[in-house]
């Protein structure tokens, strides 16, 4: 196992065919877990603007939430490959400012490489922040960014059209530097072509097995976020039923004094006490 999880390890592993294991992280306390329970890589995904914001879609996310985030992340991330979202209009006007915002990621967040959607139409975008020295992965398929051109969350590449669409995609953004490319809910014998076809790792959600590695939103796959529960999650856990039942316990407990208990309280001394003036 790589000490510290590279770029570099990302191509290792796709080329050692060693599954590249991927799952979202937006604060210090859970990437800190994460990290120490061998996670290759980090994800601050901007579907912090759903899991921790409460949104229904991630467009309203800013460059300045992504950065708060990232750097919590960062701080706990020992191994992890640590990669930022780019949030919906953070790149696309203009060149300068899409390089400029990656580097704001880099330089205030502590990313360790940064992640955004689109295929061929973002492929210069991609080659201007590589150029600065910038790790970029790419993400196609089904990318949330784009809800309301897609009509919804609804599964990409079906029809003959959208399927070379996105295998045009995964060619544009390899040969544009990208060092991987995420692939989210598309069939999985597409994710297989790209997979077979770029040298680059593909980490899919919701692309079946055949992709280099996966990836999670962590708050779906252990069983914290209730809303909505997609087809590709499998969940691990269920902290939201354990959540609820300490939370009960602890009201309960109150309510009978058996909390706080003598072990949790705080005493002066006698003579401390009695000089006291009430
Ligand atoms: O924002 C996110 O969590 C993502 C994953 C769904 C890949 O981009």
């Amino acid at each position: 196992m790589d000490k510290k999880f590279t770029i570099k390890s990302f191509q290792k592993a796709k080329d050692e065919k060693r599954p590249i294991s991927m799952l979202t992280a937006y604060d210090y306390s859970m990437a800190k877990i994460l990290d120490g329970a061998g996670a290759d890589a980090l994800l601050v995904g901007d579907s912090l603007g759903m899991v921790v914001q409460g949104h229904d879609s991630t467009i309203s996310v800013t460059i300045d939430d992504m950065i708060y985030h990232a750097k919590a992340v960062n701080r706990a991330a020992k191994r992890a490959l640590v990669i930022v979202d780019m949030p919906f209009m953070s790149y696309h006007v203009s060149m300068e400012e899409a390089v400029r915002n990656a580097g704001r990621l880099m330089k205030e967040g502590g990313a360790h490489a940064i992640k955004l959607e689109g295929g061929v139409e973002f492929a210069e975008t991609i080659r201007q922040i590589v150029r600065v020295q910038i790790p970029v992965m790419g993400h196609i398929g089904m990318t949330p960014q784009s809800v309301h051109m897609f009509g919804g969350f609804k599964v990409q590449g079906k029809s003959l059209v959208q399927a070379q669409k996105i295998i045009d995609d995964a060619k544009a953004l390899e040969e544009a530097g990208v060092f991987a490319i995420t692939l989210e809910c598309v069939p999985e014998e597409l994710s297989k072509i790209i997979t077979e076809t770029v040298n680059v790792p593909t980490i899919g959600i919701g692309a079946g097995k055949y992709c280099d590695g996966q990836v999670l939103v962590s708050n779906d796959m252990l069983g914290m976020f209730s809303d909505f529960v997609p087809k590709f999650v499998k969940q691990y856990a269920h902290i939201s039923s354990d959540i609820e039942r300490a939370v009960k316990t602890y009201i309960k407990e109150m309510n009978e004094s058996s909390f706080p208990e003598k072990k949790h309280t705080f005493t002066i001394d006698e003579d401390v006490l009695k000089n006291l003036s009430k």
